[in-house]
């Protein structure tokens, strides 16, 4: 395959953007807190042309299907095309002064779906950057993720964060990228040389629709409400007042924002000063927190998490979402040879990462 054999020319523009794993702050983005993910090899790429038929022809290797429209209009079934026709409904709605074209794309991406690593992110940063491109824009990188994040909210429908289209738009491979979701603000750190994350995938597939996020999402919303906040990233840990929300499975779920932004910073601290043991305690309590107050972790995943650290990983926690999918372990680099030989007893190698 590729977009040649597809469309018997050579595309124009080619532009990538690659999947992310949230190493710690779960469900904090949309509550104005703080997320600390980095990127993953995993990458969507869109090569596009001109069509010259006004059509939009889209085709995925994945699905291994050609998909043909002339309007924005998204499906009711919830197709895969259905994320390039919002990124262009959002483009050209966006940027009313473009005469509207009409585009050859082919899509083609290494990143496993429904595993909490963001794959529909990329997918739509990836189209704004060819978009971009084709139209010479100059699109900051901030705005892309905006734009990105304004496709899957407001076109798809799904309640997310900006977490995942800021990291996949701004971030670097090999750094830890620290957003605060208030105000969009980012620092990229190094990581310690003696550090390595893994992913070790617990395949259950996890759709975001489906699942219980927007459950959560609206669940979050009510304690922001009854805490008289506009957002839970507001509310520091000594100053959170449980006896104010009048549901208790309300109160786990704020509480677990809460203690999670608390989390989140220290990691950030804790990175910085290449403290990786009380890095990793950080990621088992985020693991639990989200366990039990959140309830968004499967026995599968509780299972690899523990499996994980008896093999010697210094934290291990479920990314993303929730509900199934990936969990990341970070393993000390000179222990990482023992650790992979004591996984792969339990798990096969083709479901274990390295970042
Ligand atoms: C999904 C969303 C993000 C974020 C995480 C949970 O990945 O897309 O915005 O809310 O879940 O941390």
């Amino acid at each position: 395959m590729g977009f040649e054999n597809i469309y018997n020319h050579k595309a124009i523009i080619k532009e990538s953007a690659n999947a992310r794993v949230n190493l710690i702050g779960e469900h904090t983005d949309y509550t104005g807190g703080y997320v600390m993910p980095t990127l993953l090899g995993f990458k969507n790429t869109i090569e596009l042309s001109r069509n010259e038929e006004k059509k939009f022809v889209v085709f995925s290797e994945y699905f291994n299907e050609k998909k043909i429209f002339n309007d924005f209009i998204k499906s009711e079934s919830n197709d895969w095309s259905d994320y390039i026709k919002g990124c262009l409904f959002v483009f050209f709605d966006e940027y009313k002064k473009i005469k509207l074209e009409h585009f050859n794309i082919y899509i083609s991406s290494s990143i496993p779906l429904e595993r909490g690593i963001s794959s529909s992110s990329a997918l739509c940063v990836s189209t704004f950057k060819a978009l971009n491109s084709y139209f010479n824009t100059q699109i900051n990188e901030k705005h892309i993720a905006i734009l990105a994040k304004k496709v899957e909210h407001d076109y798809i429908g799904v309640s997310g964060g900006i977490m995942d289209q800021m990291v996949s738009s701004i971030g670097i491979h090999g750094k830890a990228f620290f957003l605060d979701c208030l105000n969009l603000k980012y620092e990229l750190v190094n990581f310690p040389s003696n550090w390595k994350f893994c992913l070790v995938d617990s395949e259950v597939q996890r759709n975001l629709r489906s699942s219980s996020y927007n459950e959560r999402f609206s669940e979050l919303k009510i304690a922001e409400k009854e805490l008289d906040v506009t957002y839970l990233g507001e509310v520091k840990l000594n100053k959170f007042n449980p006896d104010k929300i009048s549901n208790p499975t309300v109160v786990k779920r704020a509480r677990h924002v809460v203690t999670e932004n608390d989390r989140v910073l220290k990691a950030k601290e804790y990175l910085l000063k290449d403290e990786i043991v009380k890095f990793g305690k950080l990621m088992i309590e985020s693991h639990n927190s989200y366990s039990s107050d959140f309830e968004a972790s499967t026995s599968d995943v509780d299972e690899i998490v523990k499996k994980s650290i008896e093999c010697g990983a210094l934290g291990a926690r479920l990314t993303g979402g929730g509900f199934g999918g990936f969990t990341v372990s970070l393993i000390e680099r000179n222990n990482f040879t023992n650790w992979y030989n004591k996984i792969k007893k339990h798990y096969p190698e083709e479901k274990i990462f390295e970042v």
